[in-house]
């Protein structure tokens, strides 16, 4: 939540500055500001609403050309994009906020705990605040840690810069990232993190600080990961990282394997299109080299021995929203093939309830982003039971993975649209690779078995795409169904997760109300919803699989036609029982029922993607979300 962006180089910062911020614009929308610094003189400019708003007031000023060194020449500078916190998304709240001497800028992502605090010792002091945020705390302290430095004979620096903001981390509680400058200090930017993303772009003769490594990827694909609680000074030509106590530290460098034009819209009208459309790519790319050349299957990172993995005696899958619903379809899959309890729980609620966990419990982490807060205080709470974790991440040098015994990193490239669809099929295929590695390590299921569900997932990227050519009827249906009052969906066995997300991203784009429900519990009340013409999506398991599961989901087909109901079935192509009781069918192709949500969950994505357009909203930046969840 909240994007970040620093420059130090030689070019003009405030372009390089907002192309980081439209880039990280899906972290928060809610206002954007700059800070640059021009000669010895700090220039700030922040908007309410999009970056658009910035943009055009930034544009208004440079026409007026008001200052005497534009906004535009210096070349050191910040930029914020924001989701709200603490104080309303207005202009004063809006990122940076500036010192009372007009010279320190700061912005800042994540919450600091004790701010109520340290503004009334600050106000007690005389210092008036102009905002409603945590974050100006912060600005008046750096401003008075340099002041002090100063008065003590210590002469401007960028080493100056960083020693204030140490000075006031060790004073912060909570989660933060913060970046500042300083108008005395210009060529450098200082950056701080605390169980808050921040990731540093190594370019030529300059510089980057950022939120996450799509902000920079134009200029440069060489980064560096910072660990927790560290402080990181950049100038053009130099990267300068310590502890809190000022002890030198070193980062993890790491190349970026994707270029800008991933990050782009590609001709879509919408990032989530291009998604979607991306994800056959995106399963044959997590897919790739999985098997060894021995048939085993290789995880990306692993700090655990296999004979940890034989001893595990339970699972827990612990992540949030459509991570979780991936998570759901993970357990019937790894139960089915391991024969190992598998639980999957909220993330956010996963350790209130104090769960039995001990060294023989895996916890299997899912997360996109690798930095959603609620994941990550339940890993540490897993690993502080002493169990093991593995997660499973679509984001190099994020927070879950490094704190994880292991990693398996999807490899479905930047996701920018809010509303999760590569990601989650990715994280699917992850998930299917670890009950298969588990299964395989405990001597459950031999190579050859292994390799032939390889086999099968290998087959899902060519049935997607032919799915994908023929997805128009949906988006007429989409258009059918814009003005109804709730959509509800349905499923069995992996089709219930599948409803579950279907639902929710009808939810979060279109503002609609949606439900999904295991189709069995729909006769326990939820059946009495049911009105004249309510649509109900039916997700309906292959006839080949398990002949019971299918029929069982047909006759609740009946049961909700019979009441009424305009019913949308999803089926696999050549299952014709279902066609009498579908008022529409869509047909998806013949697959394995385990591996079926691969597939059956695309056209629930271009449902609500395209009901959501059809209602006039903003399919990639859905009011009151963000992509990356940092608080809890
Ligand atoms: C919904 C969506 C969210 C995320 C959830 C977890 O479309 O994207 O529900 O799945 O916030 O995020 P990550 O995977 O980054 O931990």
């Amino acid at each position: 939540m909240c994007g970040i962006v620093g420059y130090a180089g030689a070019r003009p910062a405030l372009g390089i500055v907002l192309d980081g911020l439209r880039r990280l614009e899906y972290r928060g929308y809610d206002s954007a500001g700059v800070a640059i610094v021009c000669g010895d003189e700090l220039l700030t400019e922040k908007k309410a609403g999009k970056l658009a708003n910035l943009e055009k007031i930034l544009a208004e000023r440079d026409a007026a050309d008001c200052d005497a060194l534009g906004i535009g020449d210096g070349t050191t500078g910040i930029g914020h994009t924001r989701w709200a916190t603490h104080g309303g998304p207005t202009d004063r709240n809006a990122h940076p906020h500036v010192a009372r001497d007009g010279r320190v800028a700061v912005i800042h992502n994540g919450i600091i705990e004790n701010f109520a605090r340290l503004r009334a010792e600050l106000e007690a002091d005389g210092v008036q605040f102009t905002s409603d945020t945590d974050t100006e705390c912060a600005a008046h302290l750096i401003s008075i840690a340099l002041g002090q430095l100063r008065a003590a004979g210590h002469a401007d620096s960028p080493q100056l810069l960083a020693e204030a903001m140490r000075q006031v981390c060790q004073r912060l509680e909570g989660a933060f990232t913060l970046l500042a400058v300083d108008a005395g200090v210009p060529g450098a930017v200082v950056g701080a993190r605390r169980n808050s993303p921040l990731v540093v772009g190594r370019g030529q003769g300059e510089n980057y600080l950022a939120s996450d490594v799509s902000a920079f990827i134009e200029h440069t694909r060489d980064a560096v990961e910072l660990g927790q609680d560290q402080i990181v000074l950049i100038t053009g030509d130099s990267i300068e990282i310590t502890d809190f106590d000022g002890n030198p530290a070193a980062g993890k460098d790491f190349h970026i394997d994707w270029d800008a034009s991933a990050a782009e819209k590609g001709g879509y009208d919408w990032f989530m299109l291009k998604e979607i459309e991306e994800q056959p790519q995106a399963i044959a790319d997590t897919l790739l080299g999985r098997l060894t050349e021995t048939g085993e299957i290789a995880l990306d990172e692993v700090r655990l021995s296999d004979q940890d993995l034989r001893d595990v005696d339970k699972i827990f899958i612990v992540a949030c929203g459509t991570a979780y619903h991936s998570g759901m379809v993970a357990k019937y899959a790894i139960e089915h093939w391991t024969r190992i309890p598998c639980e999957v729980e909220l993330a956010s609620e996963f350790r209130y309830r104090d769960p039995v966990l001990d060294r023989s419990t895996l916890v299997v982490v899912i997360s996109q982003s690798g930095e959603t807060m609620d994941t990550l205080m339940a890993l540490r709470h897993a690993k502080e039971q002493k169990a093991r974790v593995l997660a499973i991440c679509n984001t190099n040098g994020s927070t879950i993975p490094r704190e994880s015994d292991a990693v398996l990193y999807t490899h479905g490239g930047p996701e920018i649209a809010v509303a999760s669809t590569k990601a989650f099929l990715t994280q699917l295929v992850a998930c299917y690779l670890i009950g298969l590695h588990l299964a395989q390590v405990r001597g459950i299921k031999f190579a050859d078995e292994v390799a032939a569900v390889v086999d099968q997932l290998q087959e899902v990227p060519d049935k997607l795409r032919e799915l994908l050519g023929r997805i128009e009827p949906v988006r007429e249906l989409a258009r059918d169904l814009k003005t109804a009052p709730t959509v509800l969906f349905i499923g069995r066995h992996v089709g219930y997760p599948v409803a579950l997300e279907g639902a929710l991203k009808l939810k979060e784009l279109a503002y609609m109300h949606a439900e999904g429900f295991a189709a069995g519990e729909l006769k326990h009340g939820p059946i009495a919803l049911i009105d004249q013409g309510t649509p109900v999506v039916c997700v309906v398991p292959s006839p080949a699989g398990r002949g019971m599961l299918h029929d069982k989901v047909v006759s609740n087909i009946q049961e909700v036609r019979a009441r009424g109901a305009r019913t949308i079935v999803i089926a696999e192509e050549g299952d014709e029982a279902v066609l009498p009781y579908a008022d529409h069918v869509i047909y998806v192709p013949r697959t394995p029922t385990l591996l079926a949500p691969l597939l059956t969950t695309v056209p629930l994505q271009v449902l609500a993607a395209e009901i959501a357009a059809a209602r006039g909203h903003d399919v990639d930046q859905p009011r009151n979300l963000a992509k990356s969840v940092t608080v809890e």
